[in-house]
């Protein structure tokens, strides 16, 4: 797939929790080409301070409208000063990395019940997949987590495209079933999805790498082929300097083109 660069307008750059934020950029080629779970490298021009490219992912796009949403959580120098810039232009490489495959699984009938698990800002790559999934007619279950109920931002998006609300699990205790949402995860693998309790051939997750790893042993134990995107530190975003190479049982793989998304079972942990 061609990678694309842009000037991208920001259209919109709102708080929308503790932290977070959702940057909405007119960037009409990449909009057009992106897939869930692919990403964007994206730089702040003439800032020498933020001369690297930071990879963000997709949360939603429109083709129509040739826009897409970036959610984005403050953690260091880039998406500090990120908010503080509210019109012009960002500088966006993409679209990067490979996505998830669940819905090329749909189409090829080796999908049917998906369990979607996304912890914190890493409900962001999934939004895109589980609106596309829902609208293909697939079965969804969505499991978020977040450590307070004002960090949940997400939640009332996945409801509008599920028709229904995502089971919900809070670290405080604030909102849903409180603690690690990795007890919600265990509980659905062994009761099946929501639907009609028949067991998940699909599991997508994405969040902290100590939430990704028990998932991932959950679903592996449970016999269900499970999808990660892991979010290494990136330079080039394009195959070229290694900074973002993943152990896997093949040997060293790039996370920017060979990933972001790996199957849980060929990932080395380390
Ligand atoms: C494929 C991919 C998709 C991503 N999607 C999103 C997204 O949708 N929303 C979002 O908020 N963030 C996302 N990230 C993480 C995001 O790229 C980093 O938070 C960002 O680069 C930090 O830049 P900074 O200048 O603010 O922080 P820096 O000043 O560069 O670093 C600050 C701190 O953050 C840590 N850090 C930086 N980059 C990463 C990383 N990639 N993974 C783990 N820790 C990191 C550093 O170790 C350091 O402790 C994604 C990362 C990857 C690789
Ligand atoms: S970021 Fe350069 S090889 Fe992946």
């Amino acid at each position: 797939m061609t990678v694309l660069e842009e000037e991208a307008c920001i259209v919109r750059n709102e708080q929308v929790g503790p932290r977070l934020h959702m940057l909405e950029l007119e960037s009409p080629s990449i909009a057009q080409s992106i897939a869930p779970g692919q990403f964007v490298h994206v730089r702040i021009p003439n800032k020498g301070a933020h001369i690297l490219r930071r990879p963000f992912s997709i949360y939603d796009c429109s083709e129509q409208a040739g826009t897409m949403k970036v959610l984005y959580q403050e953690v260091g120098s880039l998406t500090k000063y990120l908010p503080t810039i509210q019109s012009g232009h960002l500088s966006v490489m993409g679209p990067l990395g490979n996505g998830w495959s669940a819905l090329q699984r749909l189409a090829d009938g080796r999908l049917s019940h998906a369990l979607i698990v996304g912890g914190g800002v890493g409900a962001a790559p999934l939004f895109m997949l589980v609106e596309q999934l829902a609208r293909a007619g697939a079965l969804v279950d969505v499991v978020l987590g977040a450590q307070t109920k004002d960090a949940l931002v997400c939640r009332e998006d996945y409801a509008r495209v599920l028709g229904r609300e995502p089971l919900c699990a809070t670290d405080d205790g604030s909102f849903g079933t409180p603690g690690f949402c990795t007890v919600l995860s265990q509980e659905r693998l062994t009761q099946g999805s929501l639907a009609d309790g028949l067991p998940y051939d699909y599991v997508a997750v994405c969040g902290p790498e100590p939430l990704m790893r028990i998932v991932c042993a959950q679903a592996t134990e449970a016999g269900v082929f499970c999808e990660l995107s892991l979010e290494r530190r990136m330079a080039c975003g394009i195959g070229a300097c290694l900074s973002c190479v993943v152990e896997t049982k093949e040997g060293k793989k790039r996370s920017c083109v060979d990933g972001p998304i790996f199957d849980a079972c060929e990932v080395v942990w380390q």
